[in-house]
C-alpha cells in the first residue's frame, strides 16, 4: 500500500465534492489501486463557515504557504476559482515539486501555456480533467484512448446553466428572465450568471479543447463569442418549426492549416446528437479521422460529477508516482502546431426580418442576396404574427456564406424602406 498526501485550496462546491467522492469511495480505490489517498490540509479562509460536510476540523489551514510548501504533501488540488490568485498559487506549488489537480478553466485558458510549462520544467503533473464537462472524462479520452485521431472537429454544449434555460424555454415555453431566476434558486446558475450567460465559461473551456485536440494557444478572449440573451420565443417557435433547436455551441474545426472557432447559439437539427442534450447536461461531440464521430455526455457540473473528475485526476497521479514513470509525466496542453487560428468561418444562417406586407419585397431581398452570392435555402412568412406597427416577420435560413459578407448584404437590405428591422441573425450547424 503507498500512501498519497493531498491538499486542497478551497472548499466550495467542488472542495466539498471532491472531499465527499473520496469520503464515498476511499476504500474501494484502495482495493482496487492499492493507494491510500489522502487529504491532509484544506486551505479555507473562512473555517467557522458552516460547509454542510463534516470535515475534522484539525485539516483546516488559513496560510496557503503551508500546503503549497508542506514537504510531505505529494498534489495540490486547486479549488478556489477565478484566475488570480489561483495561477500563482498553482506555479507556486508547481515549484515546490507538487503536482497539481485543477478544475480552473477560467486559470487555464488564461495561463495554461505558462503552467503546463513550469509543469515540465519541474518534472510533475498538471491534470484538469474536471475544467471542461464536469464529470465527462473528455480529457482523458482525448489525451488517451484516442490518441490515434487527428481530430477535425469539436462541437459542443459545455455549460450546464445556458443548456438549462434554453431547454425550459424550448419545452415549457418559460421567459428567459424567469428561468434564469428559476436556476440561481436551484443553485444551476450563479448570483451573477455574466460568465455562464454571455459564453465567457464555454469560451475558456473551448481555448483548452482546442489546445488538446489542435495543438493551438487561442486566448479565450480571441474566440468570436455570444451568449444566449438575445434568444427569444419567437426564434426558438420558427426554430422549432424548420425543425431545429437553438443550442449555445462552442465549435471548431481543422479546414487546411486553419482552425474556425466560436461561441454561440445556433440552430441545430433535432436529429442531430446534441439536439436531445438537455438541462443541465453537456455534451462533446468529435470528429476524428478514424474513430469517425464519437459523442461524450453527462453532468458538466455539481459537486459530485465535478468531484468524480478532481478525485480520478488525484489517482490517475497518485499511480504516477508510484510508477515514477517519466513518459506519464508527458504534458496535456499542447502548444506547438502551425495552425493558424480564425474566427467563425463559413456557416448557414437563420435570419429574421420584419418587413411590409406588401408584394414585391421577397424578390427584391432575394436579388440583393443573389448580388453576395447567398442562396435562400428555406423561407417563412407568417400574416398570423403581425407585429404591432402591422410589419410582418420574415424568417430564412440561407445556404453558406461568411457572416461579413452576410452583414454587409443585411447592411444593404436595411437601408430599404420596406425593411423595418433586422431581429435575429443565428448560426446554423450541419
Ligand atoms: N461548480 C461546479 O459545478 C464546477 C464544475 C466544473 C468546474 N468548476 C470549477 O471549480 C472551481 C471551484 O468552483 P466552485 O463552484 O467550487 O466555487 P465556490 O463554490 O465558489 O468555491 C470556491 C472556494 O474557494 C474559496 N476561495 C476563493 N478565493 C479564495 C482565496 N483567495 N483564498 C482561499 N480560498 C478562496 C472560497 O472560500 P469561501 O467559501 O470561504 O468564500 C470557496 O470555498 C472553479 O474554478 C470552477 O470554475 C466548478
Amino acid at each position: 500500500m503507498k500512501t498519497v498526501n493531498a491538499g486542497i485550496l478551497g472548499i466550495g462546491n467542488v472542495g466539498t465534492g471532491t472531499y465527499r467522492t473520496l469520503q464515498l469511495n476511499r476504500e474501494k480505490i484502495l482495493e482496487s489501486t492499492g493507494i491510500d489517498l489522502r487529504i491532509t490540509k484544506i486551505l479555507n479562509r473562512h473555517p467557522e463557515k458552516d460547509r454542510g460536510i463534516a470535515i475534522d476540523k484539525s485539516v483546516y489551514v488559513q496560510d496557503v504557504d503551508s500546503i503549497i510548501k508542506d514537504p510531505n504533501i505529494d498534489i495540490v488540488v486547486e479549488l478556489i476559482g477565478g484566475i488570480e490568485p489561483a495561477t500563482t498559487y498553482m506555479a507556486e506549488a508547481i515549484k515546490n515539486g507538487k503536482h497539481v489537480v485543477t478544475a480552473n478553466k477560467a486559470a487555464l485558458a488564461a495561463n495554461g501555456e505558462m503552467l503546463q510549462k513550469l509543469a515540465t520544467e519541474n518534472h510533475v503533473m498538471l491534470r484538469f480533467e474536471a475544467s471542461v464537462g464536469g464529470g465527462i472524462p473528455i480529457i482523458n479520452a482525448l489525451t488517451s484512448a484516442l490518441l490515434s485521431n487527428d481530430f477535425t472537429e469539436v462541437l459542443g454544449i459545455l455549460n450546464g446553466t445556458t443548456n438549462y434555460i434554453l431547454t425550459k424555454m424550448t419545452d415549457f415555453q418559460q421567459k428567459y428572465a424567469d428561468v434564469l431566476k428559476e436556476a440561481q434558486a436551484k443553485g444551476f446558475a450563479e448570483a451573477d450568471p455574466t460568465s455562464d450567460v454571455e459564453g465567457i465559461d464555454v469560451a475558456n473551456k473551448l481555448s483548452i479543447l482546442m489546445s488538446l485536440i489542435f495543438g493551438v494557444n487561442v486566448p479565450p478572449e480571441e474566440i468570436p463569442t455570444q451568449g444566449i440573451t438575445n434568444i427569444n420565443q419567437v426564434d426558438i417557435d420558427y426554430a422549432n418549426r424548420f425543425g431545429c433547436k437553438i443550442k449555445l455551441l462552442a465549435a471548431a474545426k481543422k479546414i487546411g492549416d486553419k482552425v474556425e472557432c466560436d461561441v454561440q447559439p445556433a440552430l441545430i437539427d433535432v436529429n442531430h446528437p446534441l439536439a436531445s442534450v438537455n438541462n443541465e447536461f453537456n455534451a462533446i461531440f468529435v470528429r476524428g479521422n478514424a474513430v469517425d464521430d464519437i459523442m461524450f455526455y453527462g453532468k458538466g457540473a455539481g459537486p459530485l460529477p465535478t468531484g468524480s473528475a478532481v478525485v480520478g485526476d488525484m489517482i490517475s497521479i497518485a499511480r504516477n508516482i508510484d510508477k515514477d514513470s517519466a513518459y506519464d509525466m508527458k504534458p496535456l496542453l499542447r502548444y506547438d502546431s502551425d495552425l493558424e487560428y480564425v474566427g467563425e468561418g463559413v456557416n448557414q444562417y437563420y435570419v429574421r426580418l420584419s418587413v411590409d406586407d406588401r408584394p414585391g419585397i421577397l424578390g427584391n431581398i432575394s436579388s440583393t442576396l443573389g448580388r453576395y452570392g447567398i442562396g435562400i435555402e428555406s423561407m417563412m412568412q407568417s400574416i398570423q404574427s403581425r407585429n404591432e406597427d402591422e410589419s410582418v416577420p420574415l424568417v430564412f435560413i440561407f445556404y453558406e456564406t461568411s457572416r461579413e459578407v452576410l452583414d454587409e448584404a443585411l447592411q444593404e437590405i436595411t437601408n430599404r424602406s420596406f425593411v423595418k428591422s433586422v431581429d435575429s441573425v443565428i448560426r446554423v450547424q450541419k
